[in-house]
């Protein structure tokens, strides 16, 4: 069997984290024979709600769990991490500003960056949850210049997600028959998801997704309205923002990192513009179309921008120009 990997959960408290750790710990995503050593890490407070979550992971009696270990310190939490998933972050809390938000989380997500600077491997894969998840995984990765920024993105698959099932609910079939939808941008209501270049598996038939829907209105209308308004509406509903649906996308997210993505399929995920794709502005996490091969992301190219949609990825790139302004100016 292969050398146990040490994978780090923050917000192990958390909600998200309830419903991610027994999918990492059963196999899920590292694969069915890859031992895991599981670093749960949140603030002190919490650190007696966390000896609650290790004894319900030891009482799984999984057997890829060779061993959980609780922390409050960062430093000791990253310490050697193979793959760091940073869920945990400042909610907003009443009459907050949205400045004091970006400000409580820039200091978390400095810290944890430069903690993993410090003491994880280089080679580690951050995936960045905590909202703002783009912002939160540009301020960690700039704390981090030891680590390659391609080793860091965010989570915008459970939009790329909710996008796939949206459409697969429209045309009556499964969701494993709908590829190539892209969630553009931020993961915020100003994301914009895209079936431009979806295509829908109709009987055997590989069709373009406007095609298979028949229904230019709500692609371009509701569709794309439910899927930016989705988290809210669970919230309202809820009264908790998703977890079930979020602690699924980062198994899919981290699984298509560690085993790499189909052929001819892409997903979304936030990764490090550098300037040339799609004439999105450099220095930012930027949602885009990726195919993973060998742990290296790459942004699918070339695809036909058309009017709407280039309206769109402006609009959704602007947003983070101003949130990275924001954060980096505190
Ligand atoms: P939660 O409030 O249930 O749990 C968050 C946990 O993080 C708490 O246990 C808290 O103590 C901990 N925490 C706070 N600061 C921390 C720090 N500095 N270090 C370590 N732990 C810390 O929240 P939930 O529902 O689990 O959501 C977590 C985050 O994920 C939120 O920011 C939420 O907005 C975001 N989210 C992002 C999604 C995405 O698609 N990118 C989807 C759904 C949620």
């Amino acid at each position: 069997m292969a050398e146990p990997i040490r994978v780090v959960v923050t917000g192990a408290a958390g909600q998200i984290a309830y419903s991610l750790l027994y999918s990492i710990a059963k196999g899920d995503v590292f694969g069915k024979d890859q031992p895991i050593v599981l670093v749960l890490l949140d603030i002190p407070p919490m650190v007696p709600v966390l000896e609650g979550v290790v004894m319900e992971l030891q009482d799984c009696a999984l057997p890829l769990l060779r061993e959980v270990l609780p922390t409050a310190s960062p430093d000791e939490a990253f310490k050697d991490c193979d793959a760091a998933i940073l869920v945990g972050s400042m909610p907003r809390k009443e009459g907050m500003e949205r400045k004091d938000l970006l400000k409580a989380n820039t200091n978390i997500f400095k810290v944890q960056g430069a903690a993993l600077d410090k003491f994880a491997k280089k080679t580690v894969k951050v995936l960045v949850v905590g909202n703002p998840a783009n912002t939160n995984c540009l301020v960690a990765a700039k704390s981090a210049p030891s680590i390659p920024k391609q080793n860091f993105s965010c989570l915008t698959r459970l939009d790329h997600n909710r996008a796939s099932s949206q459409v697969a609910m429209r045309c009556g079939v499964s969701s494993d028959k709908v590829k190539n939808v892209i969630i553009w941008g931020n993961h915020s209501s100003t994301q914009y998801p895209d079936v431009h270049h979806a295509k829908v598996d109709v009987n055997g038939a590989e069709t373009d997704a406007y095609d298979a829907v028949k229904d230019e209105a709500w692609l371009r209308g509701d569709f794309i309205s439910t899927v930016q308004q989705r988290g809210a509406a669970i919230i309202k509903a809820r009264k908790l923002s998703s977890a079930m649906s979020a602690a699924k996308a980062i198994c899919d997210h981290m699984r298509n990192i560690w085993f790499g993505t189909k052929e001819g399929e892409f997903i979304s995920m936030g990764v490090y513009a550098a300037g040339n794709s799609y004439g999105i502005a450099e220095d930012l996490i930027y949602s885009f179309p990726v195919q993973i091969k060998d742990k290296t992301w790459k942004i699918v190219d070339g695809l036909p921008i058309n009017d709407f949609s280039r309206k769109k990825m402006d609009a959704t790139a602007a947003e983070l120009v101003e949130e990275r302004d924001m954060a980096l100016s505190l």
